[in-house]
């Protein structure tokens, strides 16, 4: 099987776990990276051994030797990269949130149906063991179809400095969005939301939203950047999807390791991504495989869905919008606003 060919826009903090976990397959080979910053460029080729280095995005898409671009970049700037790597004939992997606007969602799509390349939402908690298996419970009936849905996602509050640059809905809250509709399996029809803005920033740190789906399933989704620091706990998640023949749940707030010392305690997370003995574990390893195997194969993905995630922006935006105003939005008024 030929080795697919990476290009990576952006080397921030995410932007090198996708190198680290590229770099960490054998069916991939990372050829170009770019970054608007020289230093941050300069370290990760070293680092890494690439010599093809790129400030602006367009000198690397017009390289003809690369297949498959991940669009890293802060999420207020994925549009523009995204439709120029389509036109330029490669496969795009977009960060969560594709984008932070529906009108933009759908030019994305749009533009990866002209262009018949495969365009691949970031949504990379459809490869968490633990997620997924909750999803072939719901098909395999051993849960059943979803009538009710809790998810939540606590970050530590340092983080908040960083992230507050877009509202909390699609930073955090829009991998449970995602993981909603994937569960309930149709769109959703209202929704009503409550955001506590705690220190006054105009994203809240604490965020509320009740979904009504279109099958008449129910969500409440709830993320926030409230964890104290000092509890170093790196991920507080928990999960309840109650189905109409069962009921499955996780919390994810204890790893099992546990790190003690004069700097205090630390509760590492395992799953999302980390190195083991020099390579990349984890759902992001996971998530790169898979689009690697379908690109090589020359297959449509099955596990992750564009369309999913345009409608992942539509409810996020409704969202913001049910927050700002207080009111429930149905959906379709956003639709086609
Ligand atoms: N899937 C996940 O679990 C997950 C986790 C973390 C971050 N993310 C997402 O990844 C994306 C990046 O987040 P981050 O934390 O790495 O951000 P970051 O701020 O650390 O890095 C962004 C990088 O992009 C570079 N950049 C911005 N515009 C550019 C351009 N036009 N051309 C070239 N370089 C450009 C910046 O110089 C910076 O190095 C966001 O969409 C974020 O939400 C996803």
């Amino acid at each position: 099987m030929n080795k697919v060919r990476v290009g990576i826009l952006g080397l921030g903090r995410w932007g090198m776990c996708h190198l680290e976990a590229y770099s960490s397959l054998g069916q991939a080979e990372v050829v170009a990276i770019c970054d608007s910053s020289p230093e941050r460029l300069e370290r990760a080729g070293l680092e890494y051994g690439i010599v093809n280095l790129y400030l602006n995005a367009d000198d690397l898409l017009q390289r003809n030797d690369i297949d498959l671009i991940s669009v890293v970049t802060f999420e207020s700037q994925h549009l523009e990269p995204t439709l120029k790597a389509l036109r330029s004939g490669k496969h795009v992997l977009v960060e969560k949130p594709v984008t932070t606007r529906p009108d933009e969602a759908r030019a994305m799509q749009a533009a990866a149906a002209d262009s018949g390349r495969l365009l691949l939402p970031g949504h990379l908690l459809r490869f968490d063991p633990r997620y997924a298996a909750i999803k072939e419970a719901v098909q395999s009936n051993r849960v059943g179809t979803p009538v009710s849905m809790y998810m939540k996602r606590s970050r530590e509050h340092y983080l908040f400095d960083t992230f507050q640059r877009v509202h909390t809905v699609f930073e955090l809250m829009i991998h449970d969005i995602d993981l909603a509709i994937w569960y309930a399996g149709c769109r959703v029809r209202s929704v009503k939301a409550y955001g506590k803005s705690v220190s006054g920033a105009a994203s809240p740190e604490v965020l509320w939203a009740n979904l009504e789906f279109e099958n008449g399933a129910l969500a409440v989704l709830h993320s926030n950047w409230m964890t104290p620091d000092e509890a170093g706990v790196e991920i507080a998640d928990a999960i309840e999807v109650i189905g109409q023949s069962g009921t499955a749940h996780f919390e994810t707030s204890n790893s099992g390791l546990q790190i003690w010392n004069s700097g205090g305690r630390l509760t590492p997370d395992m799953n999302i991504h980390t190195k083991l003995h020099g390579q990349s574990v984890g759902c992001l390893r996971e998530q790169l495989t898979y689009i690697c195997r379908c690109i090589s194969r020359g297959e449509d993905p099955t596990v992750i869905s564009f369309a999913d995630a345009v409608h992942g922006v539509e409810v996020a935006d409704a969202i913001a919008a049910s927050c700002a105003t207080g009111r429930e939005i149905v959906l379709e008024e956003t639709v086609t606003k």
